[in-house]
């Protein structure tokens, strides 16, 4: 049996992408934090898709989290053909307010996990005909973005990561993409601490359903980058277009300063 593995799949935009793969007849291994969340997933997706469904409960932002999920597929030999790595969050506030253990935690998470997980897991997804690795990004990703310093950051790491990946791995069965979803109603805002902005991001969102659909056929496609949504796709290209100084000024003005 050919599994995706997915990081952060108890809920949000994650348990969109297992149900986008299931749809299709993959089986799929979760890795999140909230067991009860992840035991009512796999029930429902097994009851709608009847394919195969295991999970590991962890925390990711442990240094040493990823070799626990690598030595968990190794025992119970799981084919992996489809790395996910999804889980992420942001953290709303100025640097210097913030405490340095949230913004290390988040950084652990955001950056180091997903990289580990890509270098464990090559090794096995090399041992299929096809295999995809899928990490998720962010439009925040493509400036500065003050209030979001350091989680918009992590993001850029993930885009020029996973470019570089991509590169290092072309003409190999490994597909690799890149995907920057813009605003999406998860619960993403309320773990940023952003509620005071959330009327505001509710206009512009996407569902999580519609940007795993985009990303899982995006990824099919062997896309180098995938960014749902044509406000959000203009947005990015207007990163390329005009000066970085006005573009930073414009995302200042939408995060607005901290209190
Ligand atoms: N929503 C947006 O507007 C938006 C925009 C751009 C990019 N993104 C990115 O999209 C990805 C998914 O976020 P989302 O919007 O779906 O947010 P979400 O609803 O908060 O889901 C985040 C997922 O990650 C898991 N997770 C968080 N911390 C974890 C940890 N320490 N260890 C293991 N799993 C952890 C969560 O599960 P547990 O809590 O059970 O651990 C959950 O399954 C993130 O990388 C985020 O940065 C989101």
């Amino acid at each position: 049996m050919a599994f995706a593995l997915i990081t952060g799949a108890s809920g949000g935009i994650g348990l969109c992408l297992a149900h986008e793969f299931a749809k299709r007849k993959i089986d799929v291994l979760f890795v999140a934090r909230s067991e009860k969340n992840l035991a009512a997933a796999k029930k429902d997706i097994i009851e709608k898709h009847k394919v195969k469904v295991e999970f590991l409960s962890l925390d990711l932002s442990v240094p040493g989290s990823a070799k626990l999920v690598h030595d968990w597929i190794m025992k119970n030999g799981f084919d992996v053909t489809i790395l996910v790595n999804n889980a992420g969050y942001g953290i709303w506030g100025n640097v210097e307010k913030t405490p340095i253990a949230q913004l290390s935690n988040m950084m652990q998470l955001n950056m180091i996990t997903l990289t580990e997980l890509c270098h464990m897991m090559i090794p096995e997804l090399r041992k299929h005909p096809e295999s995809y690795i899928l990490n998720v990004a962010s439009t925040a990703a493509y400036q500065a973005v003050p209030t979001l310093a350091t989680y918009a950051a992590s993001k850029s790491f993930v885009v020029l990561f996973t470019r570089g990946l991509r590169k290092e791995l072309m003409g190999t069965n490994i597909s690799v993409t890149c995907l920057s979803p813009g605003a999406t109603s998860t619960n993403f805002i309320d773990r940023a601490g952003m509620q005071i902005l959330k009327d505001r991001a509710e206009k512009f969102s996407m569902t999580a359903d519609q940007v795993a659909k985009t990303a899982v056929n995006g990824m099919f496609h062997h896309k180098s980058e995938v960014i749902p949504g044509f406000t959000n796709w203009i947005s990015v290209q207007l990163t390329y277009l005009l000066p970085k100084a006005l573009i930073e000024t414009i995302a200042a003005g939408l995060y607005k300063t901290n209190p």
